[in-house]
């Protein structure tokens, strides 16, 4: 059973056209990453899975769930790091993620035991009561990843993870994130325009204006792409769509 199931989704904001016959699949276990230029369709494709957006034209199964029809099965099993910061900066850590766990329907106790399991994970317990105003973007960013765990999902959406942050923050938050893949199983759709965030072994999917342009493991977009490294692939691929 794929953990995400695109198949032929179009998305139109009035004439033009942001994705066009998008197809792509991600498996659990899977860490997949998006690469796409600013402007590619990154952040509708999220918005059309996480139904933010009604599809329209072909189908996003999650889990075998169709998110139009049966939504709820779906978009449980879905959590999301959207490309915007979302944390309230008045309240805490743990106020935030309380708010969160309560609007999943997680009993209370449950919801705290996991709270302070995800902040542990992520390295930021001893800031568990700490106004998000007085932590830096990186901390926030953690804390936003520690949230979109809380419910358990089996597929994770993340976009732009790392945009601004220092190369410590973005290994950590790599590697945090690579982990969940291995031991848990779960499936991760990775968004970027970083190059550099891609592992040799690793799937790709390439977007570039609204289309899917090359789907594969590193090593096979380079043999096909007769590249050197993903940078050139990237390079070679997106102009020929210009
Ligand atoms: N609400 C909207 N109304 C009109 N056009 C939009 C809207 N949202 C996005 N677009 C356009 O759709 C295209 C895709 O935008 P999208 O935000 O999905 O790209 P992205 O890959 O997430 O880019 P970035 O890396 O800059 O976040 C862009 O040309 C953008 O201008
Ligand atoms: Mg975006």
């Amino acid at each position: 059973m794929e953990a995400l199931d695109v198949k032929n989704v179009t998305h139109r904001f009035g004439t033009f056209t942001a994705l066009s016959e998008v197809s792509l699949k991600i498996s659990p276990g899977d860490f997949t990453v998006l690469l796409g230029l600013n402007g590619a369709g990154k952040t509708t494709l999220y918005s059309l899975i996480t139904r933010l957006y009604n599809n329209k034209s072909g189908s996003i199964k999650i889990y075998g769930f169709n998110v139009r029809e049966e939504s709820s099965d779906a978009l449980k099993n879905i959590g999301v790091v959207f490309q915007q910061p979302t944390l309230d900066l008045d309240l805490s850590v743990i106020e935030n993620l309380n708010y969160h766990s309560a609007l999943h329907g997680m009993p209370r106790n449950q919801a705290q035991e996991k709270i302070k399991q995800e902040v542990q994970r992520i390295g930021l317990i001893d800031c568990i009561n700490k106004k998000i105003r007085s932590l830096s973007g990186g901390q926030r960013r953690r804390i936003e990843i520690a949230r979109s765990l809380l419910h358990s999902p089996k597929l994770l959406l993340l976009d732009e993870p790392t945009v601004g942050l220092d190369i410590d923050s973005r290994q950590m938050i790599l590697s945090h994130v690579k982990n969940l893949c291995k031991k848990e199983n779960l499936a991760v759709l990775w968004a970027t325009h970083l190059v550099d965030e891609i592992d040799k072994g690793e799937k790709v999917i390439i977007i570039d204006k609204g289309k899917v342009v090359k789907t594969g493991k590193v090593d096979d977009i380079l043999k096909n792409t007769k590249s050197k490294n993903i940078r050139q692939s990237f390079n070679k691929l997106v102009k020929i769509n210009r």
